[in-house]
């Protein structure tokens, strides 16, 4: 597939949304592909969000599938929890899972244990090389490269991870692999463009979504401009 026939697929997170009307937040966005739910413990990163009882209650009113992102330390012992309340697709850091590899297998099991499809996503933060992922690919349905340290939203771009982003597309497209390439932190309108030609199709986006009075306008400005990448 080149680079141009990969439709971008726009992530907003409710990170950056108002927690007190999350469901007219949410209502807000149906125009997006998958809505991002950022999932932190206070000691993979140093902040706190939501757990599964808060996902599930994003489930009920959720315009679109939820791409759910877990920066918590020991995440196998949860991955049930997330399915249950409703994860779409389940992101893991690599340096949070020693056996990778097992984990990404066991989020698809969990999935097709409930008859469901359950998407794999393994996250890499800005200092861990693409290597770390290389020799699990044919495991993971998603990979995440993050744009900014994790933990909270507002951060700028690192523009540093576009060789990064560069290089596991190219084990995409070589090996033929139907995985999505996910970028997330900084994303703006401005540098969309060049995650998108480095070979990112999944654009997480929190506050250029969600500062915005237009969100469906937001959204496909974002879109417009991967696009034209
Ligand atoms: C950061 C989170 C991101 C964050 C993105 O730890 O993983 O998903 O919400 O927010 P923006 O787009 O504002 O950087
Ligand atoms: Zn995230």
């Amino acid at each position: 597939m080149s680079r141009a026939s990969r439709e971008p697929l726009i992530a907003p997170s409710i990170l950056a949304s108002d927690f007190v009307n999350l469901a007219s937040e949410l209502a807000t966005i149906e125009s997006c592909d998958l809505v991002h739910v950022d999932v932190m413990d206070g000691h993979f990163v140093p902040n706190l969000t939501i757990g599964p009882p808060v996902v599930k209650a994003i489930k009920q009113v959720s315009p679109r599938p939820l791409d759910v992102h877990l920066m918590i330390e020991s995440p196998e012992t949860y991955l049930a929890d997330y399915v249950d309340a409703g994860a779409d697709v389940l992101g893991v850091h690599a340096e949070a899972c020693p056996h990778l590899h097992g984990t990404l297998g066991t989020i698809r099991k969990l999935g097709r244990e409930r008859g469901r499809v359950v998407r794999s996503c393994a996250v890499l933060n800005p200092s861990t090389p693409a290597e770390a992922v290389e020799f699990c690919l044919e495991e993971a349905d998603q990979i995440l490269v993050m744009t900014v340290n994790p933990g909270f939203g507002g951060q700028s771009f690192i523009e540093a991870m576009l060789p990064k982003i560069e290089t596991i597309r190219g084990w995409i497209e070589r090996r033929g692999l139907a995985i999505d390439l996910e970028v997330d932190g900084g994303v703006t309108r401005d540098n969309i463009g060049r995650a998108a030609s480095a070979g990112a199709n999944v654009f997480v986006a929190g506050t250029s979504v969600f500062g915005q009075a237009d969100r469906k306008l937001a959204i496909e400005a974002l879109r417009q401009a991967a696009r034209e990448a």
